[in-house]
């Protein structure tokens, strides 16, 4: 492992006022966005999107990393060059999404394993070789009557612990991703509760496995209520509990946080990171947003898969990229 190496690394993809672009859907889940727009799912398709978000104007004035999907990592655009290429090009750093999916967690119903460690060391040697920089690897907490188990914390932390291990073994920076997901009728405290029991498994295990904080990122959900709760916690409350519960439960060295957006509102997803920076001056971490649906969504909807609707969706995109950009540095 080199240290400095990976700390370079954290400091270019922490650097203010950017965040971390996530456009590493797979192509299941890409297809599915692409289905509720009427878009046939092939791989031109998914390239003809992708060069859309990647030419947006002033892109990497907003972000400072990309996380792409391997299709996208081996892809090349219309003119021939080579997505990630591109992206070094322009000063954004490209990163991978190296998990292969969450599937369901034998004899725990509801539940899911990210799946994705058999043969990871020999994908990331390629990666790295072909400039790769940082990986991703997302893991899922489903909360619901008597749920998560123990044994999904646990497993799912001790997934992410063998690869953050390997990926720092290859000098590429591991994003740590626990998303509690918001779905369900549960308060903003049982979010909490999970979030911190998440956290604790997974820096447990992150210990264990002797993972360099200073080269690694986290990339947690943020503590919520769930998306059918009736009466949810407004955005001072959304951003102190979350700070608070990141302060008590991360070490003070990790090199970074990024949020996910995890199914908010592309207004709640900015409020909410900006209050955090806004009232937060002195966190021993950046706190920056590592955002998929939250960007591209909007722009998506322009695009719908025409030509013509390109250079509106792009507006849409750089739009949202700056606003993330500034709730990043609460100036929003
Ligand atoms: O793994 C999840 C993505 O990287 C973040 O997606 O911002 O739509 O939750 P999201």
């Amino acid at each position: 492992m080199n240290k400095q190496a990976l700390e370079l690394t954290v400091e270019n993809m922490m650097s203010k006022p950017k965040g971390i672009l996530a456009m590493d859907e797979s192509s299941p889940t890409c297809g599915k966005r692409f289905a509720a727009i009427n878009v046939e799912d092939s791989e031109n398709n998914r390239r003809r999107y992708r060069e859309l978000i990647v030419t947006s104007p002033d892109l990497s004035n907003y972000v400072s990393g990309a996380i792409l999907y391997d299709e996208t990592f081996h892809q090349k655009m219309s003119n021939g060059e080579f997505f990630r290429d591109y992206l070094n090009s322009i000063g954004i750093l490209p990163g991978i999404k190296v998990d292969t999916g969450a599937k369901d967690f034998s004899n725990h119903p509801n539940e899911k394993i990210t799946e994705g460690l058999d043969g990871l060391r020999e994908r990331l040697e390629n990666y790295a070789l072909l400039g790769a920089k940082f990986c991703k690897w997302r893991a899922v907490i489903t909360i619901n009557e008597g749920i998560p188990s123990e044994a999904c914390m646990l497993a799912n932390a001790h997934a992410l612990a063998r690869y953050a291990s390997l990926c720092q073994e290859n000098n590429l920076v591991p994003i740590v991703e626990p998303e509690v997901l918001i779905n369900g009728e549960h308060s903003i405290e049982v979010c909490d509760t999970v979030t911190r029991a998440t956290l604790k498994c997974l820096f447990e295990q992150l210990d264990l496995f002797n993972i360099y904080y200073e080269g690694s990122i986290l990339k947690p959900s943020m503590v919520i209520s769930g998306d059918k709760n009736k009466k949810r916690a407004d955005v001072n409350t959304v951003a102190e509990m979350t700070i608070n519960c990141l302060k008590e439960m991360c070490p003070q060295t990790l090199g970074g946080i990024a949020f996910l957006s995890g199914g908010q509102t592309d207004e709640e997803s900015t409020s909410h990171l900006n209050k955090m920076n806004k009232d937060n001056s002195d966190l021993p971490w950046r706190v920056t947003f590592s955002y998929a649906r939250a960007i591209q969504q909007s722009a998506l909807n322009i695009w719908v898969g025409k030509d013509s609707n390109i250079k509106e969706a792009q507006l849409m995109l750089s739009g949202r990229a700056k606003l993330c950009s500034a709730a990043s540095v609460g100036e929003l």
